[in-house]
């Protein structure tokens, strides 16, 4: 009798042997890390839901900050570039991108580069033997040399410590809010004055609800953008780049890893310049005169009443609100991923929640990567944007190829035998779904045991 037949849920792959990576995520940096570990003919994985902050946490009618050609996704060939995508589709790249446009290309891309991604959550990583077992939502378990953290910056929302005591339905992150048509006819409190805030602020506008938006600091609005309109000295002066022009931002963009090398207090300065929140220049006419601005304020006391929340500002002025929108941004700190197990977590040195990470994105624990914003503060500012797809895919596979060959070489060595069970289990008939063995398993044993289970 199949005792998975008895099951209720359908039964899902299981790998009877460990894959060389298993990626954790499937946004941008997710995407683009497995479509260069593909390229590699490496055996991967993709695990979290495509695309889901660009799908499912972003507001309708939202406009892109980044360029269309600094906003690519990456792939060996470079074949599934935003540019190949506007021909195609023949459509007409402009600025600022609609979230829509980006999302298609996004899909587009995942469909051909990386057309398998299983879109469960991971729930659990832990180390065992040489390798890494994730455990699945839906309790499948697989094994895996490698894993490439690419779980973006949901984990990371930053709820201030002034707003916990209130109730969850009067206080939201932005990163909850997808659709704001509900909000129609309400009063809504902005905090923040990042991009955000501020495009939260003028959406919520646009959809009927009264806004105040209560930056602590005045709003710094970034440039209007030129492109197209700079004349060849003002180009030499500050080259354009995908993160603004500039020759600094240049150097950010076209030597990717040399931020990398610079010492910890250079690297806080730039840090410190760079997180800094600002906000698109298109977004300007859109909250002038049509959302309440307070600058220079914070909230300093509130009381909860009828449904309702009374917000009074460090100025003294109090508002009536239906809720409060936080646009206060992300704050990198791993010890707010939920997946990551305590003994793999007491395994990974980090400075304040930061994992220390060495050229290649790898963390202390080798063969675990971090990519995306959680290495922001170790390799610059590019990492928090697309652009940084770019240069850090390529390095990530590379790296855990050569593992990968490392670990293969070792195996060859010291057992011949090996290598034919790791390669017949390759052949179709070896990839019969198998549960996970409980006990201590790495590539050896796993390779080992097919052996014996073969001689027998
Ligand atoms: C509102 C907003 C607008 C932005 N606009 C721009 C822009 O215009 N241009 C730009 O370059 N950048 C923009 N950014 C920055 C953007 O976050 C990054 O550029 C990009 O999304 C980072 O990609 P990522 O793959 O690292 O993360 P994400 O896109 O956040 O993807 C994270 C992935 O991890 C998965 N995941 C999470 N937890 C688990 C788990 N436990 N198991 C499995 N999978 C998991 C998710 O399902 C998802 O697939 C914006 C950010 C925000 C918040
Ligand atoms: N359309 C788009 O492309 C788009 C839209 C949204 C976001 N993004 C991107 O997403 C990233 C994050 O942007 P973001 O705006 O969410 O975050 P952000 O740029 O970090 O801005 C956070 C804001 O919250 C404020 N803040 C933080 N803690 C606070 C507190 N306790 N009280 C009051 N204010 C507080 C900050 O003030 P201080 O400045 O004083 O610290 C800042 O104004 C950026 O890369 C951005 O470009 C892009």
């Amino acid at each position: 009798m199949d005792v998975e037949g008895e099951t209720t849920t359908p039964r899902r792959f299981v790998p009877d042997a460990p894959y060389d990576a298993v990626v954790v995520g499937a946004g941008p940096y997710g995407l683009s890390a497995a479509a260069h570990l593909l390229g590699r003919g490496l055996n991967v994985a993709v695990f979290g839901k495509t695309l889901e902050l660009w799908r499912e946490h972003m507001p309708r009618g939202m406009l892109l900050r980044s360029q269309w050609w600094a906003t690519n996704l990456s792939d060996p060939g470079r074949r599934y570039t935003f540019r190949r995508f506007f021909r195609e589709s023949r459509r007409k790249p402009g600025y600022p991108v609609p979230l829509d446009t980006f999302l298609e290309y996004a899909l587009w891309f995942q469909r051909h580069a990386v057309p398998d991604v299983d879109e469960t959550y991971v729930t659990s990583i832990e180390r065992r033997g040489g390798n890494f077992l994730l455990t699945l939502a839906d309790g499948r378990r697989v094994e895996s040399a490698a894993v490439v953290m690419a779980i973006g910056i949901r984990h990371y929302a930053h709820r201030p410590d002034e707003f916990r005591g209130l109730p969850p339905g009067l206080v939201i992150h932005s990163s909850e809010l997808r659709d704001l048509k509900p909000f129609r006819g309400e009063r809504v409190v902005v905090i923040g004055g990042g991009q955000s805030a501020v495009e939260y602020a003028a959406l919520l506008h646009e959809v009927g609800a009264t806004v105040d938006l209560v930056p602590r600091r005045p709003i710094v609005w970034l440039e209007r953008d030129r492109m197209g309109e700079r004349g060849v000295l003002e180009q030499i002066r500050a080259p354009d780049t995908g993160i603004g022009p500039g020759w600094k931002n240049w150097v950010l963009e076209h030597v990717p890893f040399l931020f990398y090398r610079l010492p910890r207090a250079r690297k806080d300065r730039a840090l410190a310049w760079y997180s800094s929140a600002w906000a698109a220049d298109w977004l300007r006419d859109r909250i002038a005169n049509k959302v309440t601005v307070h600058e220079g304020q914070t909230a300093v006391s509130f009381a909860v009443e009828d449904g309702k929340v009374d917000i009074t500002l460090s100025d003294g002025a109090r508002i009536r609100a239906d809720h409060i929108v936080l646009g206060t941004g992300y704050k990198v700190d791993i010890d707010r991923l939920p997946m990551i197990s305590p003994s793999l977590r007491a395994a990974i040195k980090d400075e304040m929640g930061i994992p220390l990470l060495g050229p290649s994105f790898e963390s202390t624990v080798p063969g675990l990567y971090f990519v995306g914003v959680t290495s922001l503060p170790v390799f610059g500012p590019m990492y928090r944007f697309v652009l940084g797809c770019r240069s850090m895919a390529p390095r990530v596979a590379r790296a855990i190829a050569r593992q990968r060959r490392k670990r293969r070489g070792r195996a060859l060595a010291t057992e011949p035998e090996l290598e034919i069970a790791v390669s017949s289990d390759r052949s179709p008939a070896g990839r019969r779904a198998h549960p996970i063995p409980s006990d201590e398993t790495s590539t050896a044993s796993w390779a080992q045991r097919i052996l014996i289970a073969r001689r027998r």
